[in-house]
């Protein structure tokens, strides 16, 4: 679950095709999962800052939509986790938990990770941008180390490798078509 789509994902009529899909492309293929993945948003519509997202997290006929897609989703594919990239979306996930229509369902392996752009939207300088950088696949291996043993059907085998500080040539990964 991403949080809302930015200039490239508006061109491409696709989400997390930019920086922060490319990013999130990589982290799943630490995991194996090349193609056998969903990506949704937390919103349909570009949300102005972080302020327009957590002005409109809480509106009813939002939630009920995102939560419309969760319910196809799970109901028709085998998901075996959910990753969750930022506040936001980790707040939509807990939304989807509370809905009458999540009930009786066994729970998922869910991972809230620090959204893939955090980075950028924090840091004032390149220096401040490379620590955040750091701290936040810090918290992407704390991802990958609870996913990889959840991951029975991955796309790929090889083994898990976590980050290291920076992001390697390989860790930006171009959405498969
Ligand atoms: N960031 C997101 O969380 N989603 C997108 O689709 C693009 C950027």
């Amino acid at each position: 679950i991403g949080q809302d789509p930015a200039q490239h994902e508006v061109v491409a009529r696709r989400i997390l095709v930019g920086t922060a899909g490319k990013r999130a492309q990589g982290f799943l293929r630490r995991l194996g999962i090349t193609r056998s993945y969903v990506f949704i948003n937390t919103f349909l519509y570009s949300v102005y800052g972080q302020g327009g997202g957590t002005r409109h997290i809480g509106d009813p006929g939002i939630t009920a939509y995102r939560n419309r897609w969760i319910k196809a989703i799970l109901d028709r594919s085998p998901i075996e986790a959910v990753v969750a990239l930022g506040g936001l979306a980790n707040t939509a996930w807990q939304s989807w938990l509370a809905s009458p229509d999540a009930a009786g369902r066994s729970p998922l392996p869910f991972q809230h990770l620090t959204h893939p752009t955090w980075p950028e939207s924090s840091a004032e300088t390149n220096a401040e941008r490379q620590v955040a950088v750091t701290k936040m696949l810090e918290n992407w291996n704390e991802g990958l180390a609870a996913l990889g043993p959840v991951i029975h059907h991955p796309d790929t085998t090889e083994p898990l490798v976590p980050y290291g500080t920076a992001f390697a040539a390989g860790d930006l990964l171009a959405v498969a078509p």
